[in-house]
C-alpha cells in the first residue's frame, strides 16, 4: 500500500493534488484473459467422463464445502486440454449444420449437438503471500450462458443470463502463496435470444485485489449538473468495510481534466463504518467553465477517489465521466448540452466476421468508427447489456448508446439482472436512455404490459434518477406497455400511427426504438435467389419492414420523435430473412458482418452526415450485358448530379432531399462517372470503371501499425487488383494466408450471408492451420492479433495465378495491461 504523506494530504486541500493521485494504486485490476484450458465436456460419454461418480461415491459437489469434482476441482489434470486466450467464442469455430438452430446462424451447437454445447475453462495462478488480507474478487463481463464458477474446488455460483456482468469474492477460498486453480462450466445448449449468441467466456475477466476496506464493486455514481460558467459535480461512492473491525477513513475526491489537470476536490472526514457495513457517501465539487461531453467532442472527465485511513490510501478508484445535459421533450425530442439532437442510431447485436461475439476491444473500436463514418450517432445495444469496452469506445468517439436490457420481467432475477445493468453502466457520458426490452408480444399490449412496466421503471428511476427509460414496443400503442413506458418507443410504423399516439399523449417524449429492416446484399445487383443474395439496390424489405428511403424520411420531419434507430447497422449471424438454410447470416445490414459498407451506407451518410457525399451503384464490371440497360442509382447530398458514360453525359438531374436519384444507361466497358454541384458549382466527382482480370493480392490494414500488448488487432482488407492496380469489385478469389512475426490470426470473413466457409482455423495435430477465405464481391477480411512481444508481422496473402502480397505490420513496444498470468 502507498501512503498519503502529510505534504499530499496538504497539497490535496489545495487542490493540487495530480501527482499523488496519478501515482497510487493501492487497487490492482489484473486482466486474466491469457492462458486457459478448454475442453468440451464429456458427460455424454461414461467412458471420458471428467466426474465418473464411481458406484457408493457423492455425487454432489454441493454436499461439502470445497469438494468439488470432475474438472471442477483443482487438482485435475487438464494437461491434455486446448489451450487458448479469451476472450474466446466456440460457436463461431463450429461448422455449420442444417439441424443447428437458424436464428442463431446453424451453427453445430445447441441441444442437437450435446458434446459441443457444454465447454470447460480452466485456469490456474498464483497468488502471493502477501495478499493475505485482501479481497480478491473474480470479475467476469459476459459469458454466454448459464456457468458455473468453482475455484480451488469451492463453488462459486451460477449465472444463467449470457449478457450480465457478474462476479465472485474468492479471498476466503484462495491459497495465498500457492497455485489456484479457476473452473468455469459453460452451458450453450439454451438459447436466449432469436439471433446469433455465440458461446463460451467471450468477453474479458478480471481479477480484481482491494483492501478490505474498499469502494464496493461499481460503486461511484457521478451526475453533472451544468450551471452558466460552471458544472456541479456530485460524487457519490458507496464505501465498503469488509474487516471483522471497525473502520475509520477519509475520502478525498479529486476531478481531472482530459490533460489530467485536477480542477476539483473535496473530502470527507472522520467518517467510519462499522465491521461487514457498507454506506454511500456523497460530494459535491464544482467545476468551472468545464469542456461538455458531446458527439462532435466528447471530452472525458476523471474522478478519483482515495480512500485514506491516517496516512495511508487503502483505496484509489477511477471513474471516468463526462459533464453534459440531457433533456427529452414531447415535442421537439433530444437536447444534449441545451441544443436538439436528432436521433440517427443503429440497433446492433454483438457479433463480427471471424470472431463470433468475442470481440477484442479494437473491433468495437472499428465498429464505432464505421458507424461514425456514416454520420451516425446513436447506437441501441440489441436486445442485451453490451460489453464494457464497446461502451468505453462509444465514451471516447461520442457515439450515443441505448442501453438495453435483456430480461422483462419483474421477477427478482430479472430486476437484479436490470440493477447490474444501471449500476455497472451509470457513469457512461455515451449512455443516453436505458431500455427495458424488445417486443414483449406477449405483455406490452396488455394491463399485465401497463404494470410490468411501471414495476421495472420505479424500480430503474432509482437507481439512475438522471436518465429517462424507454422499450421497444411493436404492438398495442396506446395501451399495455405504451401507457405506462416514461419515453414511447416505436417500432416500426408497420405497427401503428406514431402520429396518433402522440397526440393522445401529448406530454410524452418518444423515439422510433427500431425501424427499416431493409435486407441486401453488399456488391449484388440482382436478385440470386439460388446463392440466397439479393440485389443491394434499396428495394427489398419484409412485410413488417420500410426500405431506408422510406423509414428515414418518415421520421426526418416528425420533430416530436427524437430520431431513429435502423435495424441494423450491421449483419449479423442467424436470422436468416428472407431465406431458411443454407443462408446462415442475416442481410438487415448497412455495413455487412465484416463492416464493409453496403451501398445503403451511402445513403445515410448523404443524410445522416454533414459533408459532401457522392456515391455510384452498381459496380461497372458486366461482360456480356453490353448495350443492356443497367440502372445507375446516385446517392449524394448535392444540390444535383451529372452523370456521364464515357464521356457522354447521361443527364443532369436535381437531388431530393432524403432520397436518391436514376438513370437507365445501356451498358459499355469503361468510365462510368458522376460530378456533383452545389450553389452551381462541380464540388464533387466520383468514378467507377470496367476493370481487367485479376492479377495481384493486395492487402489494407485499417490501422497502420499495432500495439504490442497482446490485445491491439489490426482489421485487413483482402482484395484483388487489376494491372492496372484498381480493385476488381466481383473478383470471388480464394485467398490464402500465412503469418510470420509476434502475432496471431484470430479470424477471417467475407460478408457473405450463406458462404459455408469456416471464419476460424484451428491446428490439427501438429500441423499449422491453413487460413483461406474466398473473396465476396470482391473483398474479405482477415484480423490479425498482437502479442506482447514487440517486432514485425508479416502476413503474406497469396492465390492461384494471381502476385502474392506481403504486408508488414509493426508491432510497436506497448505497455501491456496489467493481467494475472497463467502457470
Ligand atoms: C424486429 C425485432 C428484431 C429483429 C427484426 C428483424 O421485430 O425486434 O430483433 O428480429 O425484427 O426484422
Amino acid at each position: 500500500m502507498k501512503h498519503c504523506t502529510l505534504s499530499l494530504v496538504a497539497a490535496l486541500l489545495l487542490g493540487a493534488v495530480s501527482s499523488f493521485a496519478e501515482n497510487a494504486s493501492p487497487r490492482e485490476k489484473l486482466l486474466m484473459d491469457f492462458e486457459w484450458c478448454f475442453a468440451f465436456d464429456e458427460a455424454t460419454d461414461p467412458a471420458k467422463d471428467f466426474d465418473p461418480a464411481p458406484v457408493g461415491e457423492m455425487f454432489n459437489y454441493l454436499t461439502k464445502s470445497g469438494n468439488a469434482r470432475g474438472a471442477a476441482q483443482a487438482k485435475f489434470d487438464d494437461s491434455s486440454w486446448r489451450k487458448l486466450d479469451l476472450p474466446h467464442d466456440w460457436a463461431v469455430e463450429a461448422p455449420f449444420d442444417e439441424r443447428g438452430s437458424g436464428s442463431h446462424g446453424y451453427k453445430a451447437i445447441g441441444k442437437n449437438f450435446p458434446k459441443h454445447s457444454i465447454g470447460w475453462y480452466r485456469k490456474s495462478f498464483s497468488i502471493p503471500a502477501s495478499d493475505l488480507g485482501r479481497r480478491i474478487s473474480v470479475d467476469f463481463d459476459g459469458v454466454f450462458r448459464d456457468s458455473q464458477v468453482w475455484v480451488n474446488g469451492f463453488y462459486l455460483g451460477r449465472e444463467s443470463s449470457g449478457y450480465s456482468s457478474f462476479s465472485y469474492d474468492i479471498s476466503d477460498s484462495l491459497n495465498y502463496g500457492g497455485t489456484n486453480v479457476i473452473a468455469v462450466r459453460v452451458g450453450a445448449t439454451l438459447e436466449e435470444g432469436w439471433f446469433y449468441e455465440g458461446a463460451g467466456i467471450y468477453r474479458h475477466v478480471w481479477l480484481t485485489k482491494t483492501a478490505p476496506l474498499h469502494v464496493a464493486r461499481w460503486g461511484t455514481f457521478v451526475t453533472t449538473d451544468v450551471k452558466k460558467h460552471s458544472a456541479e459535480v456530485t460524487a457519490r461512492v458507496t464505501v465498503k468495510n469488509d474487516q471483522p473491525t471497525n473502520a475509520a477513513f477519509e475520502i478525498h475526491q479529486v476531478i481531472l481534466d482530459a490533460d489530467g489537470k485536477t480542477v476539483a476536490t473535496a473530502k470527507h472526514k472522520k467518517l467510519s463504518l462499522a465491521a461487514g457495513e457498507s454506506q454511500e457517501f456523497s460530494s459535491v465539487l464544482g467545476v468551472a467553465n468545464p469542456k461538455l461531453w458531446s458527439c462532435e467532442n466528447p471530452y472525458l472527465h476523471q474522478l478519483i477517489t482515495t480512500i485514506c485511513q491516517g496516512n495511508t490510501v487503502v483505496d484509489r478508484y477511477e471513474t471516468t465521466f463526462g459533464i453534459r445535459t440531457l433533456h427529452w421533450d414531447a415535442n421537439e425530442g433530444l437536447f444534449l448540452n441545451g441544443r436538439r439532437v436528432q436521433l440517427k442510431g443503429t440497433c446492433d447485436h454483438q457479433d463480427h466476421a471471424g470472431v463470433g461475439v468475442a470481440l477484442p476491444d479494437g473491433v468495437n473500436e472499428f465498429r464505432v468508427e464505421q458507424l461514425k463514418r456514416m454520420g451516425s450517432n446513436a447506437i441501441r445495444t440489441s436486445h442485451n447489456a453490451p460489453t464494457p469496452e464497446l461502451l468505453d469506445a462509444c465514451d471516447r468517439l461520442g457515439m450515443l448508446v441505448m442501453d438495453e436490457n435483456r430480461e422483462y420481467g419483474v421477477n427478482p432475477q430479472q430486476l437484479d439482472g436490470l440493477k447490474r445493468l444501471i449500476l455497472r453502466d451509470r457513469n457512461h457520458p455515451c449512455v443516453i436512455i436505458w431500455s427495458l426490452g424488445n417486443e414483449e408480444w406477449t405483455i406490452e399490449g396488455a394491463d399485465k404490459g401497463t404494470r410490468i412496466t411501471q414495476t421495472m421503471q420505479t424500480f430503474a428511476q432509482q437507481l439512475d434518477p438522471t436518465r429517462r427509460i424507454t422499450a421497444a414496443i411493436s404492438s398495442g400503442w396506446g395501451g399495455g406497455s405504451s401507457k405506462s413506458i416514461d419515453v414511447m418507443g416505436f417500432n416500426y410504423f408497420t405497427h401503428g400511427d406514431a402520429d396518433s399516439y402522440h397526440k393522445h399523449f401529448p406530454d410524452k417524449p418518444s423515439v422510433a426504438t427500431e425501424d427499416g429492416s431493409t435486407f441486401s446484399t453488399r456488391g449484388i445487383y440482382v436478385q440470386d435467389r439460388e446463392h440466397q443474395h439479393l440485389t443491394a439496390y434499396d428495394v427489398n424489405k419484409p412485410d413488417w419492414g420500410l426500405l431506408a428511403e422510406e423509414s428515414w424520411p418518415h421520421y426526418a420531419v416528425r420533430s416530436y420523435v427524437a430520431g431513429q434507430f435502423q435495424w441494423t447497422g450491421f449483419d449479423y449471424r442467424g436470422e436468416e430473412t428472407p431465406f431458411g438454410w443454407p443462408a446462415i447470416s442475416s442481410q438487415f445490414g448497412i455495413l455487412d458482418t465484416c463492416g464493409f459498407p453496403k451501398d445503403n451506407f451511402y445513403y445515410y451518410q448523404a443524410w445522416w452526415s454533414d459533408h459532401p457525399v457522392l456515391h455510384l451503384l452498381p459496380h461497372w464490371n458486366w461482360p456480356g450485358k453490353e448495350g443492356r440497360e443497367i440502372d445507375v442509382w446516385a446517392y449524394s447530398n448535392c444540390e444535383e448530379v451529372e452523370l456521364f458514360l464515357i464521356g457522354v453525359s447521361q443527364g443532369r438531374k436535381k437531388m431530393p432531399k432524403n432520397f436518391h436519384l436514376e438513370w437507365t444507361v445501356k451498358y459499355a466497358p469503361g468510365v462510368l462517372l458522376a460530378r456533383g454541384y452545389c450553389g452551381g458549382k462541380d464540388i464533387l466527382t466520383e468514378r467507377i470503371e470496367t476493370t481487367g482480370a485479376s492479377t495481384a493480392v493486395q492487402l489494407v490494414p485499417i490501422h497502420a501499425t499495432v500495439k504490442a500488448d497482446g490485445e491491439d488487432v489490426a482489421v485487413i482488407t483482402v482484395s484483388v487488383t487489376d494491372a492496372q492496380g484498381r480493385p476488381v469489385p466481383d473478383a470471388a478469389n480464394k485467398i490464402h494466408f500465412e503469418l510470420a512475426g509476434p502475432g496471431k490470426i484470430l479470424g477471417v470473413g467475407n460478408g457473405d450471408p450463406s458462404s459455408h466457409e469456416p471464419d476460424v482455423f484451428l491446428p490439427t495435430g501438429n500441423s499449422a492451420p491453413d487460413w483461406q477465405r474466398s473473396l465476396f464481391s470482391g473483398l474479405a477480411q482477415i484480423i490479425v492479433q498482437s502479442t506482447k512481444e514487440p517486432g514485425e508481422i508479416k502476413l503474406t496473402a497469396h492465390s492461384d495465378g494471381l502476385t502474392p502480397v506481403t504486408l508488414t505490420i509493426p508491432s510497436q513496444p506497448a505497455t501491456p495491461r496489467p493481467a494475472i498470468a497463467g502457470i
